[in-house]
């Protein structure tokens, strides 16, 4: 088929053509927030789940849902090693400067403004990132005292109150936040909880890695009261199915149950990979319907395709020591895998091996979901490092 007209969108954070079974969750969030903008009881909401299951395009398409009932967002992703006021504070400026158009919440709006002039220069010495325009001069006493945890609560208490004064909610959309170093996670966590009390209509959406919910927890041990933390997996085989369908049809080609089948097969439902299904079979069929002998052909390239970018980019990441521990682990299968096991494998005691446990969760390549044992974060990462570690060379490396 034409590679031009190619629907499929395989790629970290690129929208689907159809975003397919998420409307629970989409609708869940879309009442959420409407109940935030009303000064209702509502939890946060964070999203958790494997590398590549669509977390991304969820919370842009959440934002996009919000702002299009008029609720004010910011869009924030937590990258490794920058601070969290660093990355709040251009975010709530731009946040502000629109609701200072509004003409009810203008004052309120300002003097959050000033409250936030006085928390990046309070701040400036401890958290050197930061960098924000002023507008206004900042207002004594206004989260200016340089201590985060404090002048967060106070600026945030700032904004929510221009918020409701303009009749609408503030929704904070923070992705990958397990990056997000557990001390300023218990500040964010404190100072929404601060709003939440105050019935101020500022509210978290949050997505992030599995081991989020345990740092969460780590953090604030209230934080299991104050969010919701939907799991997003690979999709129903129902949903599978027509992610690749629909976009095919809707350019009138019809995809053979038995091709649809074998791609299901293939990706395991996971979104990232049915994306990247769907582009090669597309370009592989010469003509509609889509056979299952396309499906066959294209295989080999997807999985290629998948090696070279959503698995190599992670791989090129590690260090040897690293690679030889997902290796082993790899050896043992999909997972989760007791630590013990892994050491066994390796021919060493597990204590010596926590270090580079520890350095790979803080990678985000494996967590923990319950003592002693260690996940693959990337899905089918266990068949990846068979394909790149062939044999048995690595054992005596
Ligand atoms: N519901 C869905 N239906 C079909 N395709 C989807 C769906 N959700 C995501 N995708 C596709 O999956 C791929 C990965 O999505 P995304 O980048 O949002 O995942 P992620 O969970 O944020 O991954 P990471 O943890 O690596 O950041 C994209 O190509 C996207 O188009
Ligand atoms: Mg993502």
């Amino acid at each position: 088929m034409d590679p031009i007209t190619n629907p499929y969108a395989p790629g970290a954070g690129s929208q689907p053509p159809e975003l397919a079974g998420r409307d629970e969750l989409r609708e869940t969030t879309r009442i959420a927030l409407e109940r935030v903008r009303r000064g209702m009881p509502t939890k946060s909401i964070l999203m958790v789940g494997l590398r590549g299951v669509g977390k991304t395009v969820l919370l842009d398409r959440m934002r996009d849902n919000a702002e299009a009932v008029e609720i004010q967002t910011m869009r924030i992703e937590a990258p490794e090693g920058r601070s969290l006021p660093a990355l709040l504070a251009p975010e709530l400026r731009l946040a502000l400067l629109r609701l200072s158009r509004n003409e009810k919440a203008k004052e309120l709006a300002q003097r959050a403004l000033r409250g936030l002039a006085g928390f990046a220069k309070a701040l400036k010495l401890k958290y050197q990132d930061i960098e924000v325009g002023f507008d206004f001069e900042p207002e004594k006493g206004l989260a200016d005292n340089g201590d985060l945890e404090h002048d967060l609560q106070a600026l945030l208490e700032a904004v929510g109150a221009a918020a409701q004064k303009a009749e609408t909610a503030l929704v904070l959309f923070i992705d990958e936040l397990q990056y997000v170093p557990e001390d300023e996670l218990a500040i964010l966590i404190t100072a929404l909880h601060r709003c939440s009390q105050r019935r101020l209509p500022v509210v978290l959406v949050g997505a992030g890695l599995p081991q989020l919910r345990g740092r969460m927890g780590r953090a604030k041990s209230y934080a299991e009261r104050l969010f919701d933390f939907p799991e997003i997996g690979p999709l129903d085989p129902l949903a599978a199915r027509i992610a690749i369908k629909k976009p095919a049809e809707a350019q009138g080609v019809k995809v053979n149950d038995d091709a649809l089948q074998r791609i299901i097969e293939e990706t395991r439902c996971y979104p990232y990979f049915l994306q990247e299904w769907g582009k090669h079979v597309w370009d592989v069929a010469s003509a509609s319907p889509i056979v299952r002998q396309d499906v066959d052909v294209a295989s080999k390239a997807a999985v290629a395709a998948l090696d070279e970018s959503f698995f190599r980019v992670r791989f090129e990441r590690l260090t040897p020591v690293e690679k030889r521990y997902l290796r082993a682990m790899a050896e043992l299968g999909p997972g989760p895998h007791r630590s013990g096991d892994i050491a066994d494998k390796l021919g060493r005691q597990v204590t010596s091996l926590g270090p580079t446990r520890n350095q790979l969760i803080t990678k985000g390549m494996v967590w923990s979901p319950s003592h002693g044992d260690t996940a693959f974060t990337v899905p089918l990462f266990d068949e990846f490092m068979r394909r790149i570690m062939p044999g048995n060379d690595w054992l005596t490396q």
